[in-house]
Order: structure tokens, then C-alpha cells, then sequence
């Protein structure tokens, strides 16, 4: 019988910002963009619900576009600005989104939390007056166990400058 020795896989070198910040990094090419950052950055605020795309609690903001970081894998993301939910505030203050999530009591456990703060980010970024049908269509994309959804959404309708309670 013989016996092989496990081969270690290649790594390919990335250079990226994250939060601001420079990174350079080898990584395997199969090594999943959720797994870098929480692993190989410390950036364990991004969660890893599903691991399958459904959940949305993984997302991040890739040059502003929200992402599910557990559909990438990091080489993707070579020569990308990357924000997740740590960098999200440039000072260390509440954003709107984020005050708007405390407001409303947006959250219970906050698992879902960081992702749903990133893509309101991401979407409010691009369209700050966004209509009550794209806020609800964004929303969707996210699970969420504990809250019922109603105060998520009257957080995003804060965060968007529209009427709490809805349109009456
Ligand atoms: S962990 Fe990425 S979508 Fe659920
Ligand atoms: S607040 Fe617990 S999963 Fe959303």
C-alpha cells in the first residue's frame, strides 16, 4: 500500500482595500470570499447564515454593489474595494441605516443584521429617495429568524427618508 502525501494548494496572491484599508494576500483559488474575512481578516462581522446564497447575512459592499461574500470566492475580489458591516461607518458613528435599525428595533439577534445594513447601504448609495416597492424588493433578498420583518422595514423606510408607519 502506499501512502500519499496530501498536496497543499496553490496560492494565488490578491492585492484589495478593504475598509479603507490595503490588503495583500495569497489564498487558495477555491478559498470563499466569506471565508477570507472572517478567517484570514478577522472581519467576523460578516455571518455566514446558509452558506448557499439564500439567507443574505453574508453581504458585503464590493465598489458599492452588495454581494453575497459567500458566493465568491476571494480571487474574485483581486484589485476590488471591498466595505463590510466594521467599515460601513467612516467615523465610528451610527450611520443613518444603522441608527435607523436602533430606532426601529430592527433587529433581535442581530445575526441577519450586518447584511441587511449592507445592502440598505449599498442601495441607498446608489438611490437615496428609493420607492417603497425597491426598498421591499431589497429587503427580500435577506432572512431574518427573530423580528417578523415589520420593524426591518420601518427601519429601511427611516434609513430612506420615507414615512415609518408607510405610505397611509
Ligand atoms: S451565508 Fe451567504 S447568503 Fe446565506
Ligand atoms: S435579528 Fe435574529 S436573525 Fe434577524
Amino acid at each position: 500500500m502506499t501512502s500519499s502525501t496530501p498536496t497543499r494548494p496553490t496560492l494565488i496572491p490578491i492585492s484589495l482595500t478593504v475598509n479603507g484599508l490595503p490588503v495583500d494576500a495569497a489564498v487558495p483559488g477555491r478559498m470563499l470570499l466569506a471565508d477570507f474575512l472572517r478567517d484570514e481578516l478577522g472581519l467576523t462581522g460578516t455571518h455566514v447564515g446558509c452558506g448557499h446564497g439564500t439567507c443574505g447575512s453574508c453581504t458585503i459592499l464590493v465598489d458599492g454593489e452588495a454581494v453575497r461574500s459567500c458566493l465568491q470566492f476571494a480571487v474574485q475580489v483581486d484589485g476590488c474595494a471591498l466595505t463590510t458591516v466594521e467599515g460601513i461607518s467612516p467615523d465610528g458613528r451610527l450611520t443613518p441605516v444603522q441608527q435607523a435599525f436602533q430606532d426601529n428595533h430592527g433587529m433581535q439577534c442581530g445575526f441577519c443584521t450586518p447584511g441587511f445594513v449592507c445592502s440598505l447601504t449599498g442601495l441607498l448609495a446608489k438611490d437615496p429617495a428609493p420607492s417603497e416597492e425597491t426598498l421591499v424588493d431589497t429587503l427580500n433578498g435577506h432572512l431574518c429568524r427573530c423580528t417578523g420583518y415589520q420593524n426591518i422595514l420601518k427601519a429601511a423606510r427611516q434609513a430612506a427618508g420615507r414615512p415609518v408607519e408607510g405610505d397611509q
